[in-house]
This record gives C-alpha cells, structure tokens and sequence, in this order.
C-alpha cells in the first residue's frame, strides 16, 4: 500500500465484477457459491478502497441483461444483494462511506428496492466514500433514459437543443453525481464493456486482470491501481503537451 501515490489515485474507480460463474465452476460447484464468495470480495474491496483513499468507486453488481439469466441465480443474486445491504449498515455508517445506486430500480424486487432506499438516506450524510451499485444498469439504458428527459424538457420549454453539450448530457445519466471514472477494472479476463457506462468511459483507463472475482483482493487491487499510477493520461493531447501542461 504504501508504493502508491495518494495524489494519483483514482478519484472514481469503477469495476465490472466478473468469473463468479467459472469460480464455483472450476470447483464443481454451484454458480451461486461464487457469487456468495464475490459478495465476500465486494466487503474486502470495499473497505479497501476507502483505506486507500478512493472517493468514488463504482461496482457493476447486476446488468440490465443479467434479468434474462435463469430464475434460480437471479433470485440468488436478489437475495445476496439484501444480505449485503442488511449486514453492511454499520460498516458503512462506522467508515463514514455512503451507499448509492443507479439503473432501472423499479425492476427490483419490492423488499430489496425498499431496504436499499433506506440505506442509501441512513448514508447520506456520509463523505468518506461515495460508494454507488449498479443495478439492473445498462449503459444504452441510461442513454435512452436521459434523452427521454432532454426531450420532455425540450418540449415544455425549459431547454433548447442548442443548451445540449457534453456537461448538460452528463448530468441527465443517472451517474449526473459521479465525476467520470479514471480507471475501470474488469475481472476474469474478457476484454469488454458489456454495456456498462458507455457515456461515461470516454477516457476512462482500463485494467484486465485474468483474476476472477471471488479471487481478486487488496493485493490484486493494488496492483492495478499501481498500474494507472504508471500511465500518461493524454485525454487526446500529444505526450509533449502533457508534459508542458500546454494543451
Ligand atoms: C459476474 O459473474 C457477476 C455477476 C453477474 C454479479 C455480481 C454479483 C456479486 C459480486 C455478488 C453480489 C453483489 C453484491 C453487491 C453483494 P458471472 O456470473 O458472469 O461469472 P461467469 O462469467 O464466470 O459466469
């Protein structure tokens, strides 16, 4: 921990949690053991991050597309995600961290919807850590959403399409709180998106470890922020501009 420069951390990491599946496969056992033992790795990472001085960090817990996935490991993620919420109140309220979430909530089951909106006020207060779920999330999703609202407020008068430019979009997505994500990270090795902050990741650095999920922790989260430390964000410069600050 102490190789890494607190003032060229991440300030919003990101992370698409993924191999649950091929962890519990590889030991010929049910896909929801490692989604029980990712969960275990979201409660390390989690605290990790807000050791390290991450102020933003957002995990991809449940895709838009995840609803389609057999009923069984559905309801399983369901009720992981409620475990979670019910067992982390005090972690969270004791590290000062403050739980949020984006996506189509309106989708989850009533009973996780209501206990996930009372953490989110039990923790607003909270300015350690912002620490925000993506749920029932799809990055076209959030685009389409966004766009609708432009347009409701283009209609009614309050907006003119020549008011649109980057910074107003930003703010119609359902990350509008979030500034941009300097790293993501994506576990198991797939080198994708999958149709996660599309909007969002426009400059984003991105880190592929073959780690899977259940198995990623403090150490391995290290190493990919020691990774981003050693790269030049040129957001479309020359590295001579960089260098200069001339850009
Ligand atoms: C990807 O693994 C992971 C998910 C679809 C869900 C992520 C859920 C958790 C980490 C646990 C619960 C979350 C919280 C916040 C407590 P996969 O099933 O796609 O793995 P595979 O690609 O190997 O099949």
């Amino acid at each position: 921990m102490h190789r890494l420069e607190k003032e060229k951390l991440p300030r919003h990491l990101a992370i698409i949690m993924d191999g649950n599946g091929r962890w519990a496969e590889q030991r010929s056992l049910d896909r929801v053991v490692g989604h029980q033992k990712g969960a275990d790795s979201v409660r390390n990472i989690v605290r990790a991050c807000r050791e390290i001085g991450v102020p933003y960090l957002t995990l991809f817990a449940f895709s838009s597309e995840n609803w389609s996935r057999p009923r069984g490991e559905v309801e399983a993620l369901m009720a992981l995600l409620r475990e979670y919420l019910v067992s982390e109140l005090q972690e969270m309220l004791d590290n000062d961290i403050r739980l949020q979430a984006i996506g189509d909530l309106s989708r989850l089951p009533k009973e996780v919807f209501s206990i996930l909106s009372e953490r989110v006020k039990q923790t607003a207060p909270a300015t350690g850590m912002t620490l925000t779920l993506a749920l029932s999330y799809g990055g076209r999703d959030d685009i389409i959403q966004a766009i609708r609202r432009i347009m409701a407020n283009c209609r009614d008068g309050n907006l003119t399409p020549e008011d649109i430019n980057e910074r107003l979009f930003s703010m119609y997505l359902w990350s509008a709180n979030l500034p941009d994500p300097d790293l993501l990270i994506r576990t198991s090795g797939e080198v994708r998106i999958s149709n996660f902050f599309l909007w969002q990741l426009a400059y984003t650095e991105i880190y592929v470890t073959p780690t899977l999920w259940p198995d990623f922790g403090k150490e391995d989260l290290i190493q990919a922020l020691l990774s981003y430390q050693d790269r030049e964000r040129r957001f479309g410069l020359t590295s001579e501009q960089v260098k200069t600050g001339d850009g």
